[in-house]
């Protein structure tokens, strides 16, 4: 009953603010969620038949609510003036310039959300980050509100978001947990509370942890450290077994039985990508250093250094593999996406090992279901760092690389190449017809499989000569 008040406001139409609020929308169908961004062209895609990032079962979600309790809307300051909790799920990329460059979150984007909800809010607001952030953010964020607040109650909760991009939806209906983290004061106690009811329409109890702020706050960027640490383990392990004759597959196996340490998680990779693991990695790396703990910090560095490491492991594989030249060579690319089921290239090592190619003058041939030839021009002419942010305060405005194609088809893509680098593990490239690849392809055929989706055995027997990530060559 006390729910049926409630109004929610979202800033930030992105993977994370979108999916969730629709959730949010479907699950509680007294609450009106309004999501809001600045980008217009984001919001007439939410509202569109076309939604702005692909995620298995969003399409379904948002048809059921749109207009009904879901909406999305560009009018930031009338929607954030009704609401009664404002989610800020905005981005919040690594600062390139200035203190902290390279590592550092930059906060740019919260703060103006923080600063538009003080000077529009005209009755009290629970105030939720959604995004990730760095420990102690709240801090300055209550700072911010409290000092323009002209005598409003403003709350702050620290609600940090745990779903995976391709599995969104599923994450977000049947949740490991959700956390929430308050002041322990009574007027947060409540706040927490409030929260918290939202969320018990579809989630249990028992899944629902309550902490305080810096608890919470940490806990995020801690996860997503062991999550990617765990990967850097077992790709490391990978280097290993490519030097001994072991097979990765069967050692992550064999480890992942021990019920301590659990099978999930320890497929080893070309490299972890996406938007979030190394840039949380390196604001954790600088949060350590802020606070006197350099062994801390490099500690967790390791595990970009060996994500790093397994990127150029990589290419160096290719390019020493095909007699130490692949200058003027066709290399067809499968997959672009930092893994399978979304259209989503932030971070993903294919940047990464295609830069290296063209570095050694390649000439490469993509495929992706999911992504566009816009899309990869742009994530190849970018420097580090800077996709996350305005184009307008790049130094020159990236052109196509022209040693690069893009085609809508696998067999366009390998027809007259010398080698095929797989590096998404979409489920279509287990189905290929490597038959019909290989009689199309320069001999000797190259395969170097990024993500463990090929029978070795099979493809040596049509007479590829392949390398798979951590297998016996
Ligand atoms: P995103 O770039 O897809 O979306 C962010 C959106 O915020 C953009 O559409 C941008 O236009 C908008 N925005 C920026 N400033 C704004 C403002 N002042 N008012 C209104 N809108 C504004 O980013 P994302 O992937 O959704 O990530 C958002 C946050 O969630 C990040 O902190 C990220 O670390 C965290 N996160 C992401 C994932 C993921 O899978 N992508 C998962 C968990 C947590
Ligand atoms: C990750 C976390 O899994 C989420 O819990 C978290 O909310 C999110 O980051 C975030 O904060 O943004 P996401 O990046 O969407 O989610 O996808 P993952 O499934 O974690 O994959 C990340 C990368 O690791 C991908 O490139 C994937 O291919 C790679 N990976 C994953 C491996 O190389 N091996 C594995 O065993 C698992």
């Amino acid at each position: 009953q006390k729910l049926k008040m409630v109004k929610i406001c979202c800033l930030g139409a992105g993977y994370v603010g979108g999916p969730t609020m629709a959730v949010i929308a479907l699950k509680c169908p007294s609450v009106e969620v309004v999501v809001v961004d600045i980008s217009v062209a984001r919001i007439a895609a939410w509202n569109s038949d076309q939604l702005p990032i692909y995620e298995p079962g969003l399409d379904d979600v948002v048809k059921q609510c749109r207009g009904r309790n879901l909406f999305f809307s560009t009018e930031i300051e009338k929607h954030i003036g009704q609401a009664d909790i404002v989610f800020v799920s905005v981005n919040t990329p690594t600062k390139t310039r200035g203190l902290g460059a390279g590592k550092a979150a930059d906060l740019t984007y919260w703060e103006s959300a923080a600063r538009m909800i003080a000077d529009v809010a005209k009755s009290d607001k629970i105030v939720v980050e959604k995004s990730t952030v760095p420990v102690k953010t709240a801090e300055a964020i209550e700072k911010i509100l409290i000092h323009n607040s002209r005598g409003i109650n403003f709350q702050i909760l620290s609600n940090p978001e745990f779903l995976a991009e391709g599995t969104a939806i599923q994450d977000l209906f049947n949740p490991d947990r959700v956390l929430i983290g308050g002041r322990e004061t009574p007027e947060g106690k409540k706040a927490v509370q409030v929260l918290k009811q939202v969320y018990a329409n579809w989630v249990s109890e028992d899944r629902i942890i309550t902490t305080n702020l810096w608890s919470a706050e940490l806990s995020k960027l801690a996860a997503n450290a062991f999550l990617a640490q765990r990967i850097s383990s077992v790709n490391a392990i990978s280097a290993l077994c490519e030097a001994t004759g072991a097979d990765v597959a069967e050692v992550a196996y064999s480890v992942g039985k021990d019920t301590r340490i659990g099978p999930k998680f320890l497929s080893a990779s070309v490299g972890f990508g996406g938007s979030c693991f190394q840039k949380d990695i390196l604001s954790l790396v600088y949060i350590c250093e802020c606070n006197g703990l350099p062994e801390v910090a490099s500690y967790w560095k390791d595990v970009i250094k060996v994500n790093d490491y397994q990127k150029s492991r990589f290419v160096n594989r290719v390019v020493s593999s095909m007699f130490n030249t692949v200058s003027e060579k066709k290399i067809a690319v499968l997959g672009f996406a930092f893994k399978k089921d979304t259209g989503d290239t932030r971070e993903t090592p294919a940047i990464d090992v295609c830069k290296g190619l063209l570095g050694d003058k390649a000439k490469i041939s993509i495929y992706d279901p999911q992504v566009s030839e816009e899309q990869i021009q742009r994530d190849l002419a970018l420097k580090k760092f800077d996709w996350d942010h305005p184009v307008h305060l790049q130094p020159t405005s990236p052109t196509a690389v022209k040693q690069v194609t893009v085609t809508w088809d696998a067999y366009e893509a390998t027809k007259g190449a010398h080698g095929v680098c797989i590096l998404t593990e979409w489920d279509e490239f287990r189905k290929l017809d490597y038959v019909k690849i290989y009689e199309n392809m320069q001999k000797p055929a190259f395969i170097f499989d990024g993500r463990n989706v090929i029978d070795p055995q099979k493809l040596r027997e049509i007479g590829f000569i392949v390398f798979s990530i951590g297998k016996p060559l």
